[in-house]
C-alpha cells in the first residue's frame, strides 16, 4: 500500500480545503420526484455520444446516498464541499412551475452538509440546461438572461439563509465552445452563428445572478468558477498555429473572466460579440466578485484548423508525462504559471475549485474488496499542491484548493470508465470504497490545517 506520508505546505491558516462534484455527474434518479429533463438527458441517451452509452440516470445515486456520502466527507476533514443544484430538478420546465420535492432534496443535503461542520459552496450552473429552455433557443436566446435570474432568485431566497458561498456558473467556456461551436457537449451544435450569443448571454446571465445574489444574501461571498490552462502553439515555427493559440487562448481563458472582472470582451475577438452586445450589457455582466475560481488540469496546445467554426483545433503534443487513457499531460509548472497569470491579471482571492486526476483505474488497480491502490493519483496531487505553494511563495492570493472529485462518477462524453474520484463508486451496487488518495487527501488537511 502507498504510504500517505505529505509535506506541510505554505498556506494561509485560514485555508479552505474542500472537494466537488457536480449534480448531474452523481445525483442519478432523473426522472424522480418531478425532475424534468434536462439537455445531458437528452444528449447522453444519443446513440453514440457517450463511451458506452452511460448516462447519468443513476450515476452515484447521491440522491439517495446523501447521507453515506457527507458521512465520508466528514472523515476526510474537508472544511467545503461544492457542489450545483440541478436546474431542471427544482423548475422542470426551467420556469414557471416550482418542483418542491427538487428543493426539499437541496435542503436535506445542506442541512446535512452544514451538520458535518462542512461548509457548502452552491454552483448554480455546471452545465444541466433544462431540455424545455433549449427548445426555446437556450443560451443562444436572449430571454434565458432573465430565465437564468429568476432561477438563481428561487434557489438564492430558498438557501440563502443557510449559504454564503455562490458560484454562478462553473467552467462557461466548455459547455459553450464544445457545446455550440465543437459538437462535444450538449447541445451538440458546431456553428459559430450560435456560439457567439450563446457566450454572451451567459456572460448576461452570470451578471444578473450576482445582482440577485448580491440583493438576497448581502453578506454572500460571490465568485464564477473557470477552467483556465496555459495555451501553447503545436508549432512555435508557424505563425498560423501562433495565432489559432491566440484566438483558443481568447475564448477558453478569457471570453468570460475578462468581461465579468475587467468589464471587455478582449480586443483580438471583440468585434465577433459586438453583433449581440446592446447598450448597458458590459455593466450588467461586469459586476464586483469577492473571488476567481480556476479549475486546472493542464496546458493546451492549438493547431491551426481554418475548417473548424474558430479556426482552431486541439494538437496532440505532449512534452510531459500524461495519463495514460485520457492523454491530459502531467505539467505542474503550467499550473503555477497560471495560477500567477490569474493573479496579476485580475487581481482577485484565487479560490483552485477543482484539480485532480482522471484514469480508468478501476480495472488494472481495484483490489476483491474494492480497493484501489491509485498511486499516481497521490503523485499527481503532490506534485500539484506544490507547484500552488510556489504560486503562494511567488505572491499569488490562493484561498482554497478543491479536489475533482471525491466520487467517481459521471465523466460526461467519456461516461463512467474516466474516474477522477478519491472514493471508488461501483456503479453496478452504488458501493463506496476510499482510494489511497483519499488517506493522502486527509493527512494532507490534517496536517496543513491553520
Ligand atoms: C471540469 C468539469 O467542471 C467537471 O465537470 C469535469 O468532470 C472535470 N473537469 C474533469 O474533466
Amino acid at each position: 500500500m502507498t504510504k500517505t506520508k505529505t509535506l506541510p505546505l505554505k498556506v494561509r491558516p485560514d485555508f479552505v480545503w474542500g472537494g466537488s462534484t457536480s449534480a448531474y455527474q452523481i445525483e442519478g434518479a432523473a426522472a424522480e420526484d418531478g425532475r424534468g429533463p434536462s439537455i445531458w438527458d437528452l444528449h447522453s441517451r444519443t446513440k453514440g455520444r457517450t463511451a458506452n452509452g452511460d448516462t447519468g440516470d443513476v450515476a452515484c445515486d447521491h440522491y439517495h446516498r446523501y447521507p453515506e456520502d457527507v458521512a465520508l466527507m466528514k472523515r476526510l476533514g474537508i472544511d467545503a464541499y461544492r457542489f450545483s443544484v440541478s436546474w431542471p430538478r427544482v423548475l422542470p420546465r426551467g420556469r414557471g412551475a416550482i418542483n418542491d420535492k427538487g428543493l426539499d432534496f437541496y435542503d436535506r443535503l445542506i442541512d446535512t452538509v452544514l451538520e458535518a461542520d462542512i461548509t457548502p459552496w452552491l454552483c448554480l450552473y455546471h452545465w444541466d440546461l433544462p431540455q424545455r429552455l433549449h427548445e426555446l433557443g437556450g443560451w443562444t436566446n436572449r430571454d434565458v438572461a432573465g430565465w437564468f435570474a429568476d432561477y438563481s432568485t428561487l434557489v438564492v431566497r430558498r438557501f440563502g439563509d443557510r449559504i454564503k458561498h455562490f458560484a454562478t456558473f462553473n467552467e462557461p467556456n466548455v459547455c459553450t465552445l464544445f457545446g455550440y461551436a465543437m459538437n462535444w457537449c450538449a447541445p451538440a451544435a458546431e456553428d459559430r452563428a450560435a456560439y457567439f450569443p450563446a457566450c454572451h448571454h451567459v456572460n448576461l446571465a452570470h451578471g444578473a445572478a450576482v445582482d440577485v445574489i448580491r440583493h438576497w444574501v448581502p453578506d454572500a461571498s460571490v465568485g464564477c468558477v473557470y477552467n483556465l490552462q496555459p495555451i501553447h502553439p503545436a508549432d512555435e515555427n508557424s505563425a498560423a498555429d501562433r495565432r489559432a493559440a491566440e484566438i483558443l487562448d481568447a475564448h477558453w481563458n478569457r471570453v468570460y473572466a475578462d468581461p465579468h472582472i475587467l468589464g471587455h470582451y478582449p480586443a483580438h475577438v471583440a468585434a465577433d460579440y459586438e453583433p449581440y452586445v446592446q447598450a448597458g450589457d458590459m455593466a450588467r455582466i461586469c459586476r464586483r466578485l469577492d473571488w476567481v475560481g480556476m479549475n486546472h488540469y493542464g496546458p493546451i496546445w492549438a493547431k491551426d484548423d481554418p475548417n473548424s467554426q474558430l479556426g482552431f483545433a486541439w494538437a496532440d503534443v505532449k512534452v510531459a508525462e500524461a495519463h495514460p487513457e485520457i492523454g491530459w499531460e502531467i505539467f505542474p509548472e503550467a499550473f503555477t504559471d497560471q495560477l500567477m497569470e490569474t493573479h496579476q491579471r485580475y487581481g482577485l482571492p484565487i479560490y483552485i475549485t477543482e484539480n485532480g486526476c482522471g484514469r480508468d483505474d478501476d480495472k488494472e488497480f481495484a483490489d476483491a474488496a474494492g480497493r484501489v491502490d491509485d498511486f499516481y493519483r497521490i503523485s499527481y496531487l503532490k506534485l500539484y499542491t506544490a507547484a500552488m505553494t510556489t504560486a503562494i511563495e511567488q505572491g499569488a492570493d490562493i484561498r482554497g484548493y478543491f479536489i475533482w472529485s471525491l466520487f467517481d462518477n459521471f465523466e460526461w462524453g467519456s461516461g463512467y470508465g474516466n474516474r477522477f474520484g478519491i472514493i471508488r463508486v461501483d456503479f453496478p451496487t452504488g458501493r463506496r470504497t476510499p482510494k489511497a488518495s483519499f488517506d493522502w487527501y486527509a493527512e494532507t488537511i490534517r496536517q496543513n490545517r491553520g
